[in-house]
C-alpha cells in the first residue's frame, strides 16, 4: 500500500507542479474535498426515497435536502458550494454565474470529444476568491427525473410541471453532464 501511494505522488507531482503553484495546490485539494461532499449524500439520499416512495417521492430530496445539505457544507467549511446547470430546473438558483457557464461551456466540449465527464473540473483563483467547479454526469438514477420527458413516469411528469413550470433540465442521456459542483472561497 505505502508503495502504491509513493508511486502515486511521483506520477502525479510533476503534473501538479507544471499546472499550479503550491499555494494554489493547497487550495485545489480543499476544493476538491469540499465539493466531493456533496453528490455522494444526494445520491443515497434520492435512492433511499425513491425506493420508498418513488421518483415523485424523491423530488424533495434534490429540492430541499440539496440546498440544505449544501448550507451545511458551507458552515462546516468556510466554503460556498451549490449546484450549477446550463439548463437549470430552478433558475433561481442554478444559474450560472459568467465563469461558471464558460467552464460548463468547456466541459460539455471536451466530453464530447471523448474526456470522462466525471473526471472534468476546474479551479483558479478569480479576483479574492478561489473557485472550483466539478461535473455532475448524469447517472441511470437521475434519468427518473431528468431524461426524456416522455419517458418520465406521469407523476413525476405532473409534480415537476406544477413546481418547475420553466423546466428545462430533461432530455438528459446516461453520461452527459447535468451540470456541476460548484465551489468558492474568499482569499
Ligand atoms: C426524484 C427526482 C430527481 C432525481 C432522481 C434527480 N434529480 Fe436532480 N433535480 C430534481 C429537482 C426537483 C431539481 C430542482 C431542485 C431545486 O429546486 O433546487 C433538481 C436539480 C438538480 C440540479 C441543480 C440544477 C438545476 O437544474 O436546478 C442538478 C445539478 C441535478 N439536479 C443533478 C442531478 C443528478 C446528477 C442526478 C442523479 C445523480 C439527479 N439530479 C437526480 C429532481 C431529481
Amino acid at each position: 500500500m505505502k508503495k502504491l501511494l509513493m508511486a502515486a505522488a511521483v506520477l502525479t507531482a510533476p503534473f501538479v507542479a507544471t499546472f499550479a503553484n503550491a499555494g494554489d495546490d493547497v487550495l485545489l485539494g480543499e476544493a476538491r474535498k469540499v465539493a466531493a461532499t456533496l453528490p455522494p449524500k444526494l445520491l443515497a439520499a434520492l435512492q433511499e426515497e425513491i425506493n420508498k416512495s418513488g421518483p415523485e417521492g424523491a423530488i424533495s430530496v434534490c429540492k430541499e435536502m440539496a440546498p440544505k445539505a449544501a448550507g451545511e457544507v458551507s458552515q462546516q467549511t468556510g466554503w460556498k458550494i451549490k449546484r450549477v446547470s446550463l439548463k437549470a430546473r430552478n433558475e433561481s438558483r442554478a444559474t450560472p454565474d459568467a465563469w461558471e457557464k464558460a467552464a460548463l461551456e468547456d466541459f460539455d466540449k471536451r466530453a464530447a470529444a471523448g474526456e470522462p465527464p466525471a473526471q472534468l473540473e476546474k479551479g483558479e483563483k478569480v479576483d479574492n476568491e478561489y473557485r472550483y467547479v466539478k461535473a455532475l454526469p448524469v447517472q441511470p438514477l437521475c434519468l427518473n427525473c431528468h431524461g426524456p420527458a416522455d419517458q418520465l413516469g406521469a407523476a413525476v411528469k405532473a409534480a415537476l410541471a406544477q413546481q418547475y413550470p420553466n423546466d428545462r433540465a430533461t432530455g438528459y442521456a446516461a453520461g452527459q453532464i447535468r451540470g456541476a459542483i460548484s465551489v468558492r472561497k474568499p482569499l
